[in-house]
């Protein structure tokens, strides 16, 4: 099956907008964790961008930095909430406080799986970062301790996020129209 060919519509969000809010987060970020040990946990490959510009912002000093990849059966716009992790964190969790940073989220699906899976590694403290989240398209409420933008539910890219693995490398956030 041959899948729709989007064009990138219009700009949602400029570089300086995601910069200024993510220093504004960044802030807030390094007076909680203040002191703390703090795992900054990106989920491929969506959070590479966020998570390389939301890293240097921050002034903490001893955090660390890793990765899990989870899938999601579904179509390339959808998540199914069949969640599978296909990639384990490097580092053991247990004891660390963990800040998942995610890109985007929809159905808030994929990442109630994952914070109730960091949970069960007897983490100290689970909190999410996710760079955006879409309100009306909310299923599973997931307490989200930093959210950089509110948007509305249309299909995204740009700055990370991707359509069929593509417009990754925009330095924008755009809505695609199909
Ligand atoms: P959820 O489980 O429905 O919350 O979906 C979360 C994941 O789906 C995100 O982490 C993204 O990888 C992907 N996703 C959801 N909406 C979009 C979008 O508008 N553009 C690109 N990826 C999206
Ligand atoms: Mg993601």
């Amino acid at each position: 099956m041959a899948m729709p060919e989007p064009v990138i519509g219009s700009v949602l969000l400029s570089p300086d907008q995601i910069r200024d809010r993510l220093s504004e987060l960044a802030a807030d970020i390094d007076a909680h964790y203040e002191g703390r040990d703090l795992v900054m946990l990106g989920v491929l490959k969506g959070a590479m961008m966020v998570m390389a510009d939301l890293a240097r912002l921050l002034s903490h000093d001893r955090m660390e930095i890793d990765w899990v990849t989870v899938s999601s059966y579904g179509n390339s716009t959808r998540s199914s909430g069949v969640i599978r992790m296909v990639k384990e964190p490097d580092l053991e969790l247990a004891g660390r406080n963990v800040l998942v940073v995610d890109d985007i989220t929809d159905s808030g699906l994929t990442l109630s799986w994952l914070v109730a899976n960091l949970r069960s590694r007897s983490a100290a403290s689970v909190e999410v970062f996710s760079l955006l989240r879409k309100p009306e398209l909310v299923k599973v409420e997931v307490p989200i301790r930093y959210v950089g933008f509110d948007i509305p539910p249309d299909f995204v890219a740009g700055y990370g996020m991707d359509y069929a693995q593509r417009f990754r490398n925009l330095p924008y956030i755009a809505i695609l129209n199909f």
